[in-house]
């Protein structure tokens, strides 16, 4: 029947039309969301690459790469004799004023490890590297051309180099806390704690390490550490795999000016590197200490 299939078939292209109206707008608000995101950085998980024993060659540091460097201790045992060998008296000193074994051991391994990399990306001799401290207490390296910061916690040690950027890095041992949500609603952003809510039970301590971590890498890479407020730097908490800046000082034109990179070197120990904007190439290791007093690397 002509007149039936006539408006059959108006009624398909009608409906035609319809979807692919919808369609268009469905793609045409994917785009505008996309280039929201593509505007607003957003850092992807570090993979670490394993090595046994410790850094037995350091690769060069190129001017577009990062370096990460994890490693998880025995806090039983000092480092090795050889790797103290460069720390000057006043590390020994603070280092001796730890009142428990393990957080000396750590402290003194973190140095004696920052020394060793610092020495090896710079060529000079670990022993004459010095130390010097910015207002809010971040240590650089005087005279030598390199960013680099260290984070500890637990067992694990978390160290960044770059030649062409600040870097910041935190990493934490995720462990019981009766409160933290309570600390979460007082120094986190409102949008941060509601971002945590929705995570289901038994990942909200997980998702607030992570952000922990994400806001404490952001005042690091800055340098004033946690003098500046952890509410400046608003963040996307939404994601285990992604790391991004919403907002700085509440302004969303200035987050895309740095990058944050989410990492689990070790199981339990979330940690996250913070970076002026890319293009980076990140490259991670990682290893574990089976005894400090057997790194299984030598001074030569
Ligand atoms: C930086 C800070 C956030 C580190 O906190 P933390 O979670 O306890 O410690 P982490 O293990 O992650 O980091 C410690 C390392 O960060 C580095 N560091 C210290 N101060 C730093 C700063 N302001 N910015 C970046 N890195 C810093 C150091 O290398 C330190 O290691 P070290 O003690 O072996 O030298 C905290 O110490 C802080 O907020 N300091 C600044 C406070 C301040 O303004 N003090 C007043 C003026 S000195």
């Amino acid at each position: 029947m002509p007149g039936s299939g006539w408006a059959v078939n108006s009624h398909a292209i009608a409906y035609v039309i319809y979807i692919l109206g919808g369609l268009a707008k469905t793609l045409e608000e994917a785009g505008r969301e996309l280039q929201g995101v593509s505007q607003l950085t957003m850092g992807r998980k570090i993979t670490f690459t394993d090595l046994v024993g410790g850094p037995q060659t350091v690769p060069d540091l190129a001017r577009n790469e990062v370096h990460v460097w994890a490693a998880r201790m025995n806090l039983e045992v000092p480092p090795a004799s050889w790797l103290e060998s460069a720390l000057s008296a006043d590390e020994r000193e603070r280092g001796a004023r730890f009142r428990f074994l393990p957080d000396r051991h750590r402290w003194f391994f973190a140095r004696c490890w920052l020394r060793y990399l610092l020495g090896r990306y710079c060529a000079v001799d670990a022993a004459t590297i010095r130390f010097e401290v910015g207002a809010h207490g971040k240590p650089h390296a005087a005279g030598l051309p390199i960013h680099f910061n260290v984070s500890h916690s637990g067992e694990a040690v978390l160290m960044a180099f770059s030649r062409h950027s600040p870097v910041g890095v935190d990493i934490e041992c995720v462990r019981p806390m009766q409160d933290w949500a309570g600390i979460a609603e007082r120094y986190f952003c409102a949008s941060e704690a509601a971002a945590l809510r929705r995570w289901p039970d038994a990942q909200q301590l997980p998702a607030f390490f992570r952000g922990w971590t994400q806001k404490e890498a952001y005042l690091k890479v800055t340098g004033t550490g946690l003098s500046a407020s952890l509410k400046a730097v608003e963040l996307d908490l939404s994601s285990a795999d992604n790391a991004r800046i919403i907002s700085l000082g509440g302004q969303t034109s200035v987050a895309a000016d740095w990058e944050l990179y989410p990492m689990e070197p070790f199981a339990n120990y979330p940690g996250c590197l913070a970076v002026k904007s890319g293009p980076w190439n990140i490259q991670a290791w990682r290893w574990s200490e089976p005894s400090g007093a057997t790194i299984g690397v030598s001074n030569q």
